[in-house]
């Protein structure tokens, strides 16, 4: 076989075979294979696509190229979530105790966070002691316990992923529906997980932009899934303006344990509980989401939930008492607002600019090693919808420095006022299944 060929055949818009589908990928995997024709190949995906069949293939072959998660020692069927992405996502917070106060294990593998904001181990280290590096052996120990346990991404899970990523990255072929699903969804599925909740961003401050393409994504996500034998559902959430109003790390701890202390933050609290009701019907919990959502809804006014969060924090060295009394989170030493320039309503909440003003303040990394300040962050005090009077704080930059110049343009670049009243963007745009 050769790659030559393999090229020619998708650049004449051919199905590949299974065959050939893996000898380049363990070829590229090995070394064998060259950047240069493992670039034409993905340019070849990126003008012709990939049937579905091939996309499964195509992930097979890469969680086949490294170690695969084995979670068999752990009771009951295991759930996963992932987020393609957000600003002020902090939605696994809150989803794992959930799903865990109802007796669903839950064991998720996580990441450190390049950009705007940490990632949610980044997230989580915002309480002292707290940490996920534990051992395959406690991981598992604490799930069969806990129901729930966050560990840090080791060993070598998807390499060939990683390598073709990086050439994707510098090649103009990242944004290829058949290389995204298959990327994301070999590292979902080399962490081990028997089913799997994903939650595609839509909107500006998403990867994906329009509602069409997070619903295509979606939809090639959702059949690797069930192709590799995976029950999978994607949940199509907005992303046109941070979710809830804290962004940071410290910020977003606190917002969730307040949203399961029974806080009404309404995007947040709703976008967790679809989550977690499909989690909970996955794994056979319920039969049907209504249900599911029923008794999450009842853990969180009943305190259980909350109970799950501080048991799951301290069963890896956290401070519970930073959960138990939430004022005692690291905070920054400034309050600084930004302040609206003219009366009307916003329009506009580009979330990524609030990401990067996140960033400026600290709360993310600019550099892989980069150390994360986990007291600052924005708390925004308007959303889209709301009306607006001149002077009145959009946000409030919480800042270890008294005038945080950089966070204060972005954020007031990313605010949009406009005369007519605007409605508050749909939430869940749509559940493919
Ligand atoms: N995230 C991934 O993990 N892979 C992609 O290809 C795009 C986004």
């Amino acid at each position: 076989m050769r790659m030559y060929d393999i090229i020619v055949k998708k650049r004449e818009g051919q199905a590949l075979t299974d065959e050939e589908i893996r000898f380049f990928i363990e070829g590229y995997t090995k070394g064998d294979i060259p950047d240069y024709q493992a670039s034409a190949l993905a340019m070849a995906i990126y003008f012709k696509g990939m049937n579905g069949k091939e996309t499964a293939t195509l992930t097979q072959a890469m969680v086949d190229s490294g170690e695969t998660i084995d979670l068999s020692a752990i009771e009951g069927h295991i759930v996963d979530k992932h987020s393609t992405g957000g600003v002020g996502d902090k939605v696994t917070f809150i989803v794992g105790p959930l799903v865990a106060s109802v007796g669903v294990p839950v064991a998720k593998m996580s990441g450190r966070g390049l950009g705007h904001t940490g990632g949610t181990i980044d997230k989580l280290e915002a309480i002292d002691g707290f940490t996920t590096e534990i051992t395959k052996e406690a991981f598992v120990e604490n799930v069969n316990s806990h129901k729930l346990a966050v560990a840090g991404q080791t060993g070598n899970l998807a390499p060939a992923d990683k390598k073709l990523y990086a050439l994707r990255d510098v090649t103009g072929t990242v944004n290829a529906l058949p290389l995204i699903a298959s990327s994301i969804m070999s590292k979902k599925l080399a962490s081990g997980a028997d089913s799997i909740v994903l939650d595609v961003k839509t909107g500006s401050g998403a990867f994906m932009k329009t509602l069409e393409d997070s619903e295509a994504l979606a939809r090639e996500m959702v059949t690797i899934g069930k192709e590799l034998g995976k029950n999978t559902v994607a949940v199509i959430s907005d992303m046109n303006q941070p979710l809830g109003f804290e962004v940071g790390n410290a910020n977003e701890i606190k917002e969730a344990a307040e949203i399961l202390q029974g806080s009404d933050v309404k995007d947040l609290r709703e976008l967790s509980l679809e989550i977690a009701s499909h989690m909970s019907v996955l794994a056979g919990a319920f039969e049907k989401p209504e249900e599911a959502r029923k008794a999450l809804e009842e853990n969180i006014s009943n305190g259980k939930a909350f109970a799950k969060l501080k048991e799951f924090i301290e069963a890896q060295h956290g401070d519970g008492s930073m959960i138990a009394d939430l004022n005692k989170l690291p905070k920054a030493s400034h309050e600084v607002e930004v302040k609206a320039s003219k009366s009307g309503f916003v329009s506009e909440i580009d979330a990524e600019s609030i990401g990067v003003a996140a960033m400026y303040l600290g709360a993310g990394r600019q550099t892989k090693d980069d150390a994360i300040d986990h007291s600052v962050g924005i708390t925004l005090k308007k959303k889209i919808g709301d009306k607006v009077e001149e002077g009145e704080a959009l946000v409030v930059l919480h800042s270890n420095e008294s005038n945080p110049v950089d966070s204060i343009n972005k954020v007031e670049e990313a605010y949009t006022i406009s005369d007519e009243e605007t409605q508050a963007p749909t939430l869940i745009h749509n559940i493919i299944t």
